[in-house]
Order: C-alpha cells, then structure tokens, then sequence
C-alpha cells in the first residue's frame, strides 16, 4: 500500500479544483473587493514584502490564481510573474498594463531557471498543502540569495488554544487542519514557528519574521467560543460593522497595533517572512 495514497489525492484534488472556467468566474467575483476586511488583510500581507525589496524588483506569486497579489504588486510598480495550474484563474487576469508575465505551471516544478526573482509571495496555496515544505524549498530555487519570500500560513497553535476541552468543532470553523480529520479533499495544513523554522533551514532560507495576520477575520478560538453557527453568525457581523468608517478605523488599527503584537495561540492566520541564504 502507498503510504501517500492519501496525501495524494488529496493533493490532486486541491490542484484541480480551480481548473474549471465557472470556478474561476466565481472566485474571480467573491476575491475582487476592495471595500472588505479581506482586502485591509491582504494589503498589510503584501507590505511585508513590499517594505523589503527594492523599486522595480522581480516577484514571482505562486499560485496566483485570478491575480489580486499579483496586480496588486503590478500596480506598485514591480515586475509580476504569476504562475498557476489553472489556466482558467490566469484568463482571468489582464495583463494589458505592461508589468505582469502569467505562465501556467506546477508550484511543485516551477517552470523558472534557478534564482530568477527579487522577491517571492504566495496567499492561500501553501495552507492546503500537507507537505508545503516541498513547496517553499522550490520556491526558494527560483528565488536569488539575499531575496525575499512572503508565504501565508494556518496557526498550529492556534488550533491547539481552540481545540483545549474538544472546543472547537473543526467541520464547522471551516478550515480542518487534522491529518485524519474531516474530509480528505477539504484538508488544510497549519504549521508551529519551529516547523516553520525546520521548513527554511531546509529550503537554505532565514525565518526571519512571523506576522500574526487578521484576528477578526479567521480565529479559531473565537469559533470555540461561539460554535458553528455561532462564528457564522459572527462573521457575517464582522463584514457588515467593518463598512462603518468608525468601526472600520477601530479594526484597522487593532490589525495594525494589536493583533501585532499577539502570540499565534490567539490568531489563526500568519504572514511568515523569509530569506535566502548567500550561496556557499
Ligand atoms: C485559494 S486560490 C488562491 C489564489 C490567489 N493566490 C489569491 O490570493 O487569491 C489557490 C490557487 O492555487 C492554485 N493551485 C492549486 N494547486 C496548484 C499547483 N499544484 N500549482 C500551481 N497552482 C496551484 C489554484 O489553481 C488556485 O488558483
């Protein structure tokens, strides 16, 4: 019997499952706001590795999907190269302003020379994949010594605090981080600093930042506390107040100076800074 059996579909179901032209459609519409507390999140996401590179740098995103990285990095003025399975998601992109290059490929055989970008950010891949290891050490081939990579994360420790007592009921939060919990094709990954830290040394990278990303939007503990339909309920609530200008000054700014400062046990989300160690 292979041991990755598992692994592996559910691996193939994760890359397929954006490859159809409706799928795109939608997720192009539920992603292309820019009033939300989404796009606040990904805007602080991007900064980590805008405050690091350079004007005009060379990025690459990884698993670009429908591009709100990458136009978004586009619109900074960087140099975009979006790469994605689904070709579907990247005709969904316009690449008439001059500074994006799409190509379709495999985020685990990237179709790049070795250290050809400045910078590497990748939102929303690296979580569904158990052995997102593998990921970032190709990620880290194609990037030069001394560039940056930006990739997102699920909290370990953050399941850990919300699961104390059996809490958290992991079918109903959404995102099932469990080896053989729930569905096999809904599995997401999560990772603890020090995993964090095995996957760079092995990938010749530097940990050098992790960010807590986004207390309001995806918590696990506050899913513990309020049950399924609890935090649905929640949720909905949390979008509708952030369109209030007061409340929507209130949260950007414990985003920005609290949930900083918070250990992972209390934040789902992590922007995880890297970068590549001088070659020898
Ligand atoms: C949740 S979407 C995230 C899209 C985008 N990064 C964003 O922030 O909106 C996941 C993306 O990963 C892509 N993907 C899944 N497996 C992949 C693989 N093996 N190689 C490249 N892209 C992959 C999917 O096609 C999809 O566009």
């Amino acid at each position: 019997m292979n041991p990755n059996a598992g692994l592996d579909a559910v691996k193939s179901f994760k890359s397929a499952a954006w490859t159809s032209t409706e799928r795109a459609q939608i997720y192009d519409r539920t992603t292309s706001s820019t009033s939300d507390l989404t796009h606040f999140v990904t805007s602080e996401y991007i900064g980590l590795l805008t405050q690091r590179i350079a004007p005009k740098s060379a990025v690459l995103d990884l698993g670009c999907g429908t591009g709100v990285l990458t136009k978004a990095l586009a619109a900074l003025g960087h140099d975009v190269t979006g790469v994605d399975i689904s070709q579907a998601m990247l005709d969904k992109i316009d690449t008439s302003g001059g500074r994006i290059t799409l190509r379709q490929g495999d985020v685990y055989a990237l179709p790049f020379a070795d250290a050809s970008f400045d910078g590497v950010i990748t939102r929303w891949v690296i979580p569904h994949f158990r052995d997102w290891p593998t990921i970032v050490r190709e990620a880290a081939r194609v990037l030069r010594p001394g560039g940056t990579m930006v990739i997102d994360h699920t909290s370990r420790a953050n399941y850990a605090l919300a699961a104390r007592e059996g809490a958290l009921d992991h079918s109903t939060f959404g995102y099932d981080p469990r080896v053989q919990g729930g569905d096999k094709t809904v599995f997401y990954a999560a990772a603890s600093v020090d995993e964090l830290q095995l996957a760079a040394d092995s990938a010749g990278l530097d940990l050098i930042d992790v960010a807590p990303l986004g207390f309001f939007r995806q918590n696990a503990v506050i899913a513990a506390v309020l049950g399924g339909e609890g935090f649905q309920t929640y949720r909905k609530a949390v979008d509708a107040f952030y369109q209030d200008p007061g409340a929507r000054a209130f949260i950007q700014w414990f985003e920005q100076n609290i949930t900083r400062a918070l250990p992972l046990d209390m934040v789902n989300g992590m922007g995880v800074v890297l970068r590549k160690r001088a070659a020898g």
